[in-house]
């Protein structure tokens, strides 16, 4: 059923329009509920995210979570490292209302909550960043240009978790993918309505790229241990550690560029160095 204006029905209360999947306010007061009806094994890779934190947390790190909505993940690893020493947590998200709520949620004094855009955060050294189901809505140029600053800001022995839902390597598979993952939001009480509005919304919006992709682009950017730490269909939990202090060699940019048919930023010059003007 379409609401007025060519809103669209995705969840019991939540709208969009196609094309248009924005987290507005309506979204993030049923962020939490709708998150769960959306990603597949959502819990798992909260889970598994803050069990691999453990490597990556000591007394006095930074770390940050890209995309933080309401505050899910850095509620868990504040818990989880309550007793390190002089941790600080910062959770970065570019609306409002998300920010609102992840204040709400978590209130140590560790914590605290950004509303900004992630490519425009100046991000101070870390030893852990997190961005879980986030870069997947940034065009290539823009993701390619934002895992530098990470890469550069972590510091060597450092990780990044990503969380995305990706691409199939194959066609044939893309297509039992979405199947099955319509399967699973009709298993959380999705309509069949709902499915299809949903996936008119982020058509566009939403920009996956496949797990190669995402391995030769956090490669390029000078990651040199990568690994797969879930995967599900057409969802994927990457750990990419920074093991040396390496500049980065190439822009990262050429490794997918050519498939996807983009031409390179012009704020990232060949050695991966950013001009003073972005
Ligand atoms: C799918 S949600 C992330 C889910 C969350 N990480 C979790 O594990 O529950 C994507 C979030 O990224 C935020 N976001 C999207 N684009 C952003 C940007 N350019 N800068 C900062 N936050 C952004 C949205 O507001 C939204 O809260």
């Amino acid at each position: 059923m379409r609401k007025k204006s060519g809103h669209m029905k995705v969840d019991d209360v939540i709208s969009a329009v196609e094309g248009g999947w924005e987290f507005t306010d309506e979204v993030a007061d049923h962020f939490d509920s709708h998150v769960r009806k959306s990603i597949p094994l959502y819990e798992e890779i909260q889970d598994m995210t803050v069990n691999l934190s453990e490597w990556f947390i000591h007394n006095g790190s930074t770390v940050y979570d890209i995309g933080a909505s309401t505050g899910e993940t850095i509620h868990r690893l504040q818990r989880k490292h309550a007793s390190k020493e002089n941790v600080i947590f910062t959770g970065i998200d570019n609306s409002e209302k998300m920010v609102k709520h992840a204040r709400k949620k978590v209130s140590a004094r560790n914590v605290r909550f950004l509303c900004q855009d992630v490519l425009q955060t100046e991000f101070e050294e870390a030893d852990l960043i997190i961005s879980l189901f986030t870069l997947q809505f940034l065009g290539i140029a823009e993701r390619t240009k934002v895992l530098h600053r990470l890469f550069q800001s972590l510091r060597s022995g450092g990780a990044l978790i990503l969380g995305e839902k990706v691409l199939a390597e194959e066609g044939r598979f893309d297509e039992i993918w979405v199947e099955l993952y319509w399967d699973f939001k009709r298993s959380q009480g999705l309509t069949d309505d709902q499915i299809l509005h949903k996936a008119r919304s982020i058509r566009g919006v939403l920009r996956p790229i496949t797990l190669t992709e995402h391995i030769k682009l956090l490669r390029e950017t000078g990651f040199n241990s990568i690994d797969v730490f879930l995967k599900w269909c057409n969802f994927a939990g990457i750990v990419a550690m920074k093991t040396s202090a390496q500049s980065v060699q190439s822009t990262g940019f050429e490794a997918i560029a050519n498939v996807r048919g983009v031409s390179k930023p012009e704020s990232i010059s060949a050695s991966g160095d950013q001009h003073t003007d972005d």
